[in-house]
């Protein structure tokens, strides 16, 4: 396949021209300084900032200059980025470990109510009722359920149980609109945790007869969603439920798994959709039923604006593929292993949670798709809070740690609550935060000196809304599957999961009675005589 013939970052012509470039310019006494590139360029903030519909990203304030820009997207086409996006987006199978085609983004394009956008899809997005046959009528009995939840007066409650991305996209969503003031219907609650103190604090708020429950599981064979499941099942019959079909549900690629639990519904969905990039599936059901089918077709409707945008903007204003190179420059060239992410809406405090997800369970890996190890570093820690909680942490780091890390502020222009004196507090906030970071100052006695010239990004949405919400997730997603394929690595597969769930069976046989086998380390020995003494 074409796509397959691709090279890897650290492979093409342009990246020794980088790595000159970056020794020049970035390295030693003389290095880039970002007060001196905005005293030369009044214009830095335009050529530096990038709009893809509803939202626009200032990386001015980036160690960034446009030499390396135009190396770095030299790079994205040296490394045939767009041959393996259009891949994706036709359906083809890029997920090779799994020999799977990767179809999130083709759930934005089917519609469940006779519409048909697919007819207005970019070229590239291809196939989409060959790729998921069975997507538009599951979209539209979804919708359709949710509907039929929000109208029914009997139903308080809805609790999703999942975890990964079954849990993260869905509670963020939920948890970004109720704030954004766009949702309604039944209180909506998220439970994903195996620790039982999750799911105890919850059910003696809820009524059996008054609650209905959203088993979200993918393989259906998920420990913690398994466990949380068969309790909340159990405590459903203690309380004299009745009719455990009328209220589970379940939302699973494996529908047999699902039937045999007891679930009076499955909603279904292929294997290629990815955990963390199922959100817009029936994984989304329970934000459907917080804001409704309109409000979920907007979701889509904001994430099939950056589909466009991605599939048809020239690479240089792609604001995906823009920001995953310089997610590659900070990583590879500047040698920053974190970025932290700081939303300054109360909104998308969920917001660092899900991308650890999205972008380390993504692009984590230490060999390509060929099985060779990679000499470049690979994904970055994810790391932060929601603004202005983080400046009381670990601000203080940022401005004056050793560490130099990269902060990408999320700003939201307009609120949703009416309380003066709040919003325009937030945002100077932000703002002041990353000039803060830019300037530093020099200090009368060292303690209060401020270094400065450390680096961020600004991301600006005008309000939270279904539309922008969808459109800075899939943003996120599509800069995920960018910088993996730049490093020319599987974004789609997470075997790193695997092992510590393998060891754990046998910890808690082990830890449940059973003599523990001569296997186990001398370390975990030690921990379980102890954690059984108690
Ligand atoms: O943590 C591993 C993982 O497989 C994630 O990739 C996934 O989102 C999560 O577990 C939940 O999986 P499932 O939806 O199959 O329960």
């Amino acid at each position: 396949m074409d796509w397959q013939q691709r090279p890897r970052c650290d492979e093409t012509a342009v990246w020794p021209r980088l790595v000159a470039h970056f020794r020049q310019r970035f390295a030693g006494p003389r290095a880039f300084d970002l007060r001196q590139a905005f005293a030369q360029d009044a214009r830095r903030f335009e050529r530096f900032s990038l709009e893809a519909p509803p939202l626009l990203a200032d990386l001015s304030k980036q160690l960034l200059d446009e030499p390396a820009q135009q190396l770095l997207t030299e790079l994205a086409r040296e490394c045939r980025v767009e041959a393996h996006r259009d891949a994706m987006l036709a359906g083809e199978r890029i997920n090779t470990s799994e020999r799977r085609a990767v179809t999130h983004v083709h759930w934005r394009w089917v519609s469940g109510q006779g519409l048909a956008p697919v007819e207005q899809a970019p070229a590239a997005i291809k196939n989409v009722a060959s790729v998921i046959p069975e997507a538009a009528a599951v979209q539209a009995d979804m919708l359709a359920f949710a509907e039929a939840v929000r109208a029914n007066p009997g139903i308080t409650d809805v609790v999703n149980i999942g975890i990964g991305g079954s849990d993260l996209g869905p509670r963020l969503a939920v948890q970004a609109l109720r704030a954004a003031g766009q949702t309604s219907g039944p209180r909506l609650h998220f439970v994903a945790n195996m620790d039982g103190h999750e799911l105890a604090e919850l059910l003696p708020r809820l009524s059996a007869d008054r609650t209905l429950f959203i088993i979200v599981s993918k393989t259906f064979g998920t420990a913690e969603t398994l466990r949380n499941a068969q309790s909340a099942r159990d405590w459903f019959l203690a309380q004299g439920g009745a009719d455990v079909a009328r209220h589970f549900v379940a939302v699973s690629a494996n529908a047999a798994a699902a039937r045999a639990f007891g679930a009076g519904r499955c909603f279904g969905f292929d294997e290629g959709v990815g955990g963390r990039f199922s959100l817009w599936s029936p994984v989304g059901l329970a934000i459907a039923i917080a804001i409704g089918r309109a409000g979920f077709q907007a979701l889509l409707a904001g994430a099939r604006a950056l589909d466009r945008h991605f599939a048809e903007a020239p690479l240089a204003r792609n604001l995906p593929v823009q920001l995953a190179l310089l997610d590659l420059w900070c990583r590879n060239f500047l040698g920053l292993a974190s970025r932290c992410v700081a939303p300054y809406h109360y909104g998308l405090r969920q917001l660092p949670a899900y991308l650890q997800q999205l972008e380390m369970e993504s692009n984590g890996k230490r060999v390509d798709l060929g099985g060779r190890a990679l000499t470049a570093a690979s994904a970055a820690v994810t790391w932060g809070q929601a603004g202005s909680n983080g400046q009381h942490a670990f601000f203080q780091m940022l401005h004056q740690g050793s560490d130099v890390v990269p902060v990408e502020f999320v700003l939201v222009a307009r609120c949703a609550h009416g309380l003066p004196g709040h919003h325009d507090k937030l945002l100077a906030n932000a703002l002041a935060q990353s000039r803060a970071l830019m300037l530093g100052q020099a200090g009368d006695l060292p303690e209060r000196h401020f270094p400065g010239n450390r680096p961020s990004t600004t991301l600006l949405l005008p309000e939270l809304s279904p539309h922008s919400l969808g459109a800075l997730l899939a943003l996120y997603e599509h800069r995920a599957f960018v910088l993996g394929s730049l490093w020319g690595i599987n974004s789609f597969d997470q075997w790193g999961v695997e092992l510590g769930k393998r060891h754990a069976g046998a910890i808690e046989a082990a830890l449940c009675g059973q003599p523990p086998g001569d296997e186990l380390d001398g370390s975990t020995r030690g921990l379980l005589a102890r954690l059984r003494g108690h």
